[in-house]
């Protein structure tokens, strides 16, 4: 067995974390909306026809920001097909997703719903086939309280009170050649940065996120985003990062150090920043918006992953003239070992909270999601569920800065990296804190020793795990509760030192006060 050490102390910290950090996001996306969080004549739904036994569970989940309504589907979609009234609502093609979005769902049920489960509506608009005019008029509809043409239609429309969103996200993925109006950074740039100057001047209170690199593997990143920045920093609070992990090729080890990929990702978009910052001579400093991360299965890595691939197709697979409602589109099944990386990711996250003060997992039903639903049958938390609702619950007050000691192994993907990882968290309004710890051997337990002395006298309050012998289990319909947390009973305090064994493949969350 292996050993590790760590030491938290309240005077080296990240920074304050942002409750924005557990935001989420939903897409008209496959079953994310309809059959989803909607379904009208589904026993559980509401007056609305919103599922309740979803509801429930998000708001079990501690999701903060919902980003809405794409994503991809964003860049084709016209946002007032999606207001007035339903039955005049037209029947569009989502060219993103080969589907037909029916806005059964628009601004106004979205809206009611996020406030149903508690959360903070977050709108991106379409800066792919429409113009600065187009996302005037929507932050003017959604946001200006009487008196314009637009405000009162709102009002017509059933909605006295402005909706008040803050959080405004220009264009999505824009960098991408798959995107509708995927367009060189510099002509996006340009567009992004007279968009974020009309919003302003309409309502000063919105806070803007530019369309960053979609992904880190992108041939353009990072310079996409140092060009894009050039010319909206002044503009813009956020540049958006998007990342998915999967396991390839039956590589789980180097699957499992996915957040030290998404660790080095961060630190060059923020060298990026800062190094605009300074070419500007600017004192303002950029946050980043991680507005899609998870572990998602895609492309021909899918086929050898049985388990995803009878739950998905692919819509170049659509044939003929289909274009169906609501299909079945990346119903990713999570196990242990995803959920153990998704426990990473949020480290990760809490590691660069300083800078990283909005991030989304993406999505949150059924679509690469940690809830699942069947039309007319149950909702169930897939194992994903578990770290993001603990994290969510436990990361109070601010992120520490911890060093860790900890043995290597060897990754094809990353080389040389800790096989111990680890964040941790203090609220100094309560005295609590709280730390998560990854074992990454396929093969090994390690102890963990955390020495808590400069916190004063602790004890454990509580201690929740994600570990299996089979570590590619998962929750089906017909088995919802095969995996779930259980307590880590092996954590215990003597003189300042909190000692914990963390099973081979395993993430622990242990709160202290
Ligand atoms: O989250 C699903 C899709 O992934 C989004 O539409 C897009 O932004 C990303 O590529």
């Amino acid at each position: 067995m292996s050993n590790a050490r760590l030491t938290l102390d309240p005077s080296f910290v990240v920074g304050p974390i942002n409750r924005r950090l557990f935001g989420s996001f939903i897409e008209h996306m496959g079953r994310a909306v309809y059959t989803g969080i909607y379904e009208p004549g589904h026993p559980t739904a509401d007056a609305d026809g919103f599922r309740q036994d979803v509801i429930e569970l998000v708001k079990e989940l501690g999701v903060t920001g919902i980003r809405y309504p794409g994503g991809n589907f964003v860049s084709g979609f016209e946002w007032r097909d999606s207001v007035g009234p339903r039955d005049d609502r037209p029947r569009r093609l989502s060219l993103a997703w080969r589907a037909t979005e029916t806005n059964e769902v628009g601004l106004h049920e979205f809206a009611s719903w996020v406030e149903k489960v508690g959360g903070e509506l977050m709108y991106a608009v379409n800066l792919g086939t429409a113009d600065t005019m187009d996302a005037l008029d929507v932050v003017e509809y959604a946001n200006i309280a009487r008196g314009s043409t637009l405000a009162e239609e709102r009002i017509a429309n059933g909605r006295t009170e402005p909706f008040g969103i803050s959080m405004w996200y220009l264009g999505n993925e824009m960098d991408g050649p798959w995107q509708l109006g995927h367009s060189p950074a510099e002509d996006y740039a340009k567009k992004a940065s007279q968009t974020a100057k009309a919003l302003r001047q309409l309502d000063p209170r919105v806070e803007l996120v530019a369309s960053g690199s979609s992904h880190p593997t992108m041939p353009t990143f990072p310079l996409w985003d140092r060009v894009v920045l050039e010319h909206t920093y002044d503009d813009v609070d956020y540049i958006s990062c998007h990342g998915y992990y999967q396991e390839k090729n039956g590589d789980l080890g180097s699957f499992l150090a996915s957040p030290v990929k998404m660790d080095r990702y961060l630190d060059v978009v923020i060298a990026t920043a800062d190094h605009v910052k300074a070419l500007k001579r600017s004192d303002k400093t950029l946050n980043i918006s991680f507005d899609e991360w998870n572990v998602w299965y895609l492309g021909e890595n899918l086929r050898s992953f049985p388990r995803q691939a009878d739950r998905f197709y692919r819509t170049d697979e659509i044939e003929g003239d289909d274009w169906p409602e609501a299909p079945r589109l990346a119903e990713d099944v999570y196990s242990v070992a995803d959920a153990v990386v998704v426990g990473g990711l949020l480290i990760s996250l809490l590691r660069h909270a300083d800078r990283v003060t909005s991030a989304a997992m993406s999505m949150l039903v059924n679509v690469i999601a940690p809830i699942t639903t069947e039309p007319g049958g149950p909702a169930w938390r897939q194992a994903t569920f578990f770290p993001f609702a603990v994290t969510s619950r436990l990361a109070v007050g601010v992120s520490l800065d911890i060093r860790i000691e900890s043995a290597q192994y060897e990754t094809d993907e990353l080389g040389s990296v800790p096989l111990v990882d680890a964040g941790a968290t203090f609220d100094d309004s309560t005295g609590r804190a709280a730390v998560f710890l990854v074992n990454r051997s396929l093969t090994e337990p390690v102890t963990v020793s955390v020495n808590l002395g400069a916190l004063g006298d602790l004890s454990v309050l509580e201690t929740q795990m994600m570990a299996d012998a089979d570590v590619y289990a998962t929750n089906t319909k017909d088995a919802p509760g095969r995996v779930g947390l259980q307590p880590n009973g092996s954590a215990s305090i003597e003189d300042g030192i909190l000692t914990v064994t963390l099973p081979p493949v395993s993430w622990t969350a242990v709160a202290l006060g």
